[in-house]
């Protein structure tokens, strides 16, 4: 599968799934632009990848619009964008304040429609595609993940409501729906015996998964491999949806 000549936008780039991501997208030939709100990890991942890295905040519309405007004016187009940036949330409804469900709803949900209204513009010229991560706890109930599962359950939905409007357009919308992966983000609950044994428990075969589990589907999504595939939520997880 190869993205020769393809360009693309991976936001939350820097770390975790979206920099295996980044880094397979690189091996199979595309141009890639990470987008990262940290300005020092992201230039440093980029330098090492060989790519272009835009400082963005995904809760900002105008900050995504403009990451978009700098890719099409630095490689002369956008052919696939993936919504990967996220946070995680640890607590139940009443647990929460308002101010995280705020956040998380802020960057998780709003982050991927805005990445998604920037880029369509330019996706319906090159018959591109948008590649959203969401997560199993946008298909079922996430234990004491309250902000979480709403906002991941919004991108699952979305997901298919963008396929269906754009289909004709040629813009394929799809989302992987990742089990619990080894990134900086679960590092410190994946740590704890309890969380670990929770998520064994879980999983059929036993394990989290590693970055480089995922990136596989996002490349062939982007790829013309994936022609007739449009607003489906693929889970990656071990099993963990299967039972
Ligand atoms: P991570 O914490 O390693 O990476 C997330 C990246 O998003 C970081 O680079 C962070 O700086 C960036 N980011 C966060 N807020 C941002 C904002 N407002 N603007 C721009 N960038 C921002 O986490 P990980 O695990 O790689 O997560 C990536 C995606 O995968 C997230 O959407 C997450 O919800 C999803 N996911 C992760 C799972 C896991 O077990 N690690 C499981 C299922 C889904």
């Amino acid at each position: 599968m190869q993205l020769d000549g393809k360009t693309a936008i991976v936001t939350g780039g820097a770390s975790g799934i979206g920099r295996a991501i980044a880094t397979a997208y690189v091996e199979a030939g595309a141009d890639v632009v990470i987008a990262n709100r940290t300005e020092s990890s992201g230039t440093a991942v980029a330098d090492e990848l060989d790519c272009t890295f835009v400082r963005t905040d995904v809760r900002e519309y105008d900050q995504v619009e403009a990451l978009v405007e700098a890719t099409v004016d630095e490689y002369g187009a956008l052919d696939v964008m993936v919504n990967n940036a996220g946070v995680a949330s640890e607590t139940t409804v009443e647990e929460m304040s308002l101010d995280e469900w705020e956040n998380v709803l802020r960057t998780d949900l709003d982050g991927v429609m805005h990445g998604t209204k920037a880029a369509l513009p330019s996706l319906k010229e090159t018959d591109g595609c948008i590649v959203n991560v969401a997560s199993i706890y946008g298909l079922v109930g996430g234990k004491g993940a309250a902000s979480y599962s709403a906002a991941k359950g919004g991108v699952v939905n979305f997901t298919q409501q963008v396929a269906v409007d754009y289909a004709t357009a040629g813009v394929r919308v799809n989302s992987i729906c990742p089990g619990f992966v080894e990134t900086p983000m679960t590092e410190d609950l994946l740590e704890t015996d309890r969380f670990y044994s929770f998520v064994r428990d879980e999983t059929p075969m036993d394990r989290p998964a590693q970055p480089e589990e995922i990136a596989p589907l996002a490349v062939f999504l982007a790829s013309d491999g994936a022609s007739y595939l449009t607003g489906a939520n693929i889970p990656v997880d071990g099993g963990w949806t299967a039972h």
